[in-house]
């Protein structure tokens, strides 16, 4: 396969490169994992854990659900500084906003993804733009909860860690982190945290592949790295056979 053959083949297939097939998708869509587990179980540590233990796997992207947090009016922004907005219904998170952008990430098509200011609890103006990636992580609360997320999951996790043990934590980063109050995390804590885990986090573990403790993973981690290198070298033999032979019908063409 040289640079001549390539071009070949592009000018053949009508200026699709030769990795999209004939139905107009791309051969080799990204790998996508969805984290969830309560707060401040250690999504995001397992999530930073994968991308270093994948190491040399370029462009591998960790998308957190925290982006897709619905704009909120000045009156909710009011009540969230009184600690009586429940951001823990699934109903706070867009989620059609966030399928969209996750499965325009997954075809590998240019996507915007929100931003959101936990200090000021409201989405941003500006938007990130992200394009291109081989894996996706997904992590967040509710990242299990929605049917057509679930769907676009080609590996789902949940972290699991005791209660006591998310509390502390919560409390240490929300002071630190996010500029809250330990009374006012106390409050949002036994008012909409710990219901809405009983009631919605919790039981999403059901959809899980694999349940990873919370905390000393380092072997979980280990395991998930390899499936996910697996799966990899998987579709990539895929999609050389699947390239050959568009390759082949093109220049026979
Ligand atoms: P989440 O994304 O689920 O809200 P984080 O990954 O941000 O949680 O973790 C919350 C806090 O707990 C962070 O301060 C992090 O350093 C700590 N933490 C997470 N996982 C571990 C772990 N395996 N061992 C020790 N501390 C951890
Ligand atoms: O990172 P983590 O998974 O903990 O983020 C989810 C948590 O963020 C939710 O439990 C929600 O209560 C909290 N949150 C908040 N203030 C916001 C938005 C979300 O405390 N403005």
């Amino acid at each position: 396969l040289n640079t001549k053959t390539l071009k070949n083949a592009v000018l053949k297939s009508h200026g699709r490169p030769p990795w999209y097939g004939e139905d107009g998708q791309p051969c080799f869509p990204a790998f996508v994992i969805g984290i969830a587990g309560g707060s401040a179980s250690g999504k995001t540590h397992v999530a930073r854990q994968i991308v270093r233990s994948l190491g040399s796997i370029p462009t591998v992207i960790i998308l957190s659900q925290d982006s897709f947090y619905k704009k909120h009016s000045p009156e909710e922004i009011a009540l969230a500084f009184a600690s009586r907005f429940d951001f823990d219904h699934p109903d706070a998170i867009d989620m059609q906003l966030f399928a969209s952008c996750l499965s325009d990430l997954k075809a590998l098509r240019q996507t915007n993804i929100p931003v959101y200011s936990f200090e000021q609890h409201q989405r941003l103006d500006e938007t990130k733009y992200l394009y291109g990636a081989t894996i996706i992580i997904t992590e967040g609360i509710m990242a299990l909860q929605d049917p057509a997320l679930r769907e676009l999951y080609d590996l789902k996790i949940f972290v699991q860690a005791d209660s006591d043990v998310m509390l502390a934590r919560r409390i240490l980063r929300d002071v630190k982190e996010r500029g809250r109050s330990v009374e006012g995390i106390l409050e949002q804590y036994l008012r909409y945290v710990k219901p809405a885990f009983d009631n919605f986090v919790g039981p999403s573990s059901r959809y899980a592949d694999i349940i990873v403790p919370g905390k000393d993973n380092s072997v979980a981690i280990e395991l998930i790295s390899t499936h996910i290198r697996r799966q990899l070298e998987k579709r990539a033999r895929q999609f050389r056979r699947k390239m050959a032979g568009t390759l082949s019908r093109s220049l026979s063409r």
